[in-house]
């Protein structure tokens, strides 16, 4: 059934690339279906993650490293939270530093998301990851005791120690309390000398398209 609204989301954010020639794409299984609709065409795609590379150049699509663009017209990616204004956790994928970068630098940013996503409050669902410098780590993690925050390293099978990510940092997911300001925590985490990058996208998304089984909704900062 996720599966099925993944693949409505996906079909539902397809419009929003219409004279779109520069396009970001995430990181996830709901940019999967998104880049499985997808045809190679003359616009040029910029990935945010070793897997869309592979996904994208494998389908034949043009790719660009992200350090040869300086525009996009859009950015599209998944997420794991949204609530009601449309903020967001990403980056349980682990590809969240390149994704913020590349949502900060698009002139618009759609999100697609399955309606399992929604929530009333950010973290409900899982803890918040951040990036940090791998040489800090650390400093970092007495940084987070010091605020009183509950985290854990993420690992992945096959290796041992904390997982590096993409863009060569380690990921600790963060427990978000129950009565956290998303905004107010994003700054303190990011105030903490090494956190490279939080999962906290406030304020970025333009749209987000929802897909349920049976149908889409896409909504807007207006809505
Ligand atoms: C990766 C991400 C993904 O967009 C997010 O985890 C959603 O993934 P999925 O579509 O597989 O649920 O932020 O860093």
């Amino acid at each position: 059934m996720e599966s099925n609204a993944k693949r409505r989301a996906a079909e539902g954010a397809l419009s929003f690339l219409e004279g779109a020639e520069v396009v970001g794409i995430g990181t996830g299984s709901t940019i999967m279906e998104f880049v499985d609709l997808m045809k190679p065409d003359a616009r040029l795609y910029v990935p945010s993650s070793m897997e869309t590379v592979r996904a994208l150049s494998s389908r034949g699509f043009r790719v660009a490293h992200p350090s040869s663009v300086s525009h996009m017209d859009i950015y599209v990616d998944g997420a794991d939270e949204v609530d009601a204004d449309l903020n967001m956790i990403k980056g349980r994928g682990g590809a969240l530093t390149m994704e913020k970068l590349l949502a900060h630098y698009a002139r618009s940013r759609i999100f697609i998301v399955d309606d399992s996503k929604i929530v009333s409050r950010l973290g409900e669902r899982g803890p918040v990851p951040i990036e940090v410098l791998p040489e800090a780590l650390g400093f970092v993690e007495e940084g987070l005791r010091n605020l009183g925050l509950h985290f854990e390293e993420r690992t992945c099978a096959g290796k041992r120690g904390p997982l590096m990510s993409d863009t060569r940092g380690y990921i600790l997911d963060v427990e978000v309390p129950r009565d956290a300001d998303p905004a107010n925590l994003d700054n303190q985490l990011r105030s903490i000398r090494g956190v490279v990058e939080t999962g906290f996208f406030l304020g970025m998304a333009d749209a987000v398209v929802v897909g349920y089984s049976d149908r889409v909704r896409i909504l807007t900062r207006s809505t």
